[in-house]
């Protein structure tokens, strides 16, 4: 800490503490690119429909081994990569130094800490990594991603959010644990990833997270849910 730099309140969220247990061990961050294939191609295509160009300036919130943040760095002008595990930053710095992504920042903080710089962005990209914050620090972190960008930039937001009834919760969340076996091999995802994930983290409601979204200043223009009610993507624009 520098000297003139004060400590965080005590009430602030520890994003560190709240980063996921996995994203802070060694062995599973090493293993992460084999077990998760983010789909990185397919959201830049996806992006380019929604003004992604040469001249884009990206910020990747959550940007974990930085799949998303390489694929993209290689068709617009800067990337900010942006993680608060110190663990994921030293995997993310290693691989961007072996791509030799030349335009790529690679900034160790969080979404409550991440002090933007230079101009303001055009995309704000992140990708299961907003239900690491319960939904008080889900507002505010939507409302900070908002004034990273320029009026007219986009955000494109992919998390385990949840669209069906709480009623048929109990139903929902058995049936996707029931997708994989109790312990899978080293390099998959079991079914006590998942029970970790809905027990510690805090995945919210579909009919939750929009109205955050919107009421932090954005339009969403396009929304995917999945079949199973447990994944949803956004394309949301800066009002
Ligand atoms: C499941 S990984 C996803 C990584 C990447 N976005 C992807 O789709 O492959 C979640 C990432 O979010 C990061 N993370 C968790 N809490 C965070 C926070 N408060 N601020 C920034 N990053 C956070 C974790 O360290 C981890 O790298």
């Amino acid at each position: 800490m520098s000297p003139t730099s004060h400590p965080p309140p005590r009430w602030r969220l520890d994003e560190v503490a709240s980063a996921g247990r996995e994203n802070l061990d060694a062995a599973h961050v090493a293993r992460y690119d084999d077990k998760q294939d983010a789909d990185a191609a397919g959201d830049v295509e996806l992006l380019r429909r929604f003004g992604l160009d040469e001249r884009s300036v990206v910020v990747d919130l959550g940007a974990g081994t930085g799949q998303f943040t390489l694929a993209v760095a290689s068709v617009c002008a800067a990337v900010v990569a942006v993680d608060v595990s110190p663990v994921m930053i030293s995997r993310l710095r290693a691989n961007v130094a072996a791509a030799g992504a030349n335009n790529v920042r690679v900034v160790e903080a969080g979404f409550l800490d991440y002090d933007h710089q230079g101009a303001a962005a055009d995309i704000v990209y992140s990708r299961w990594a907003l239900h690491h914050l319960p939904d008080l620090w889900k507002a505010v972190a939507l409302a900070r991603m908002r004034q990273i960008l320029r009026p007219g930039g986009v955000l494109r937001l992919s998390d385990i959010a949840f669209s069906f009834d709480p009623a048929d919760t109990e139903t929902h969340l058995e049936r996707w644990c029931a997708t994989l076996p109790d312990v899978g091999a080293a390099d998959a995802w079991a079914r006590r990833d998942i029970e970790e994930h809905v027990r510690d983290e805090y995945s919210t409601f579909t009919w939750l997270l929009e109205p955050m979204i919107e009421r932090c200043g954005f339009r969403i223009e396009h929304t995917d849910t999945s079949a199973d009610g447990v994944f949803a993507d956004y394309v949301a624009r800066a009002e």
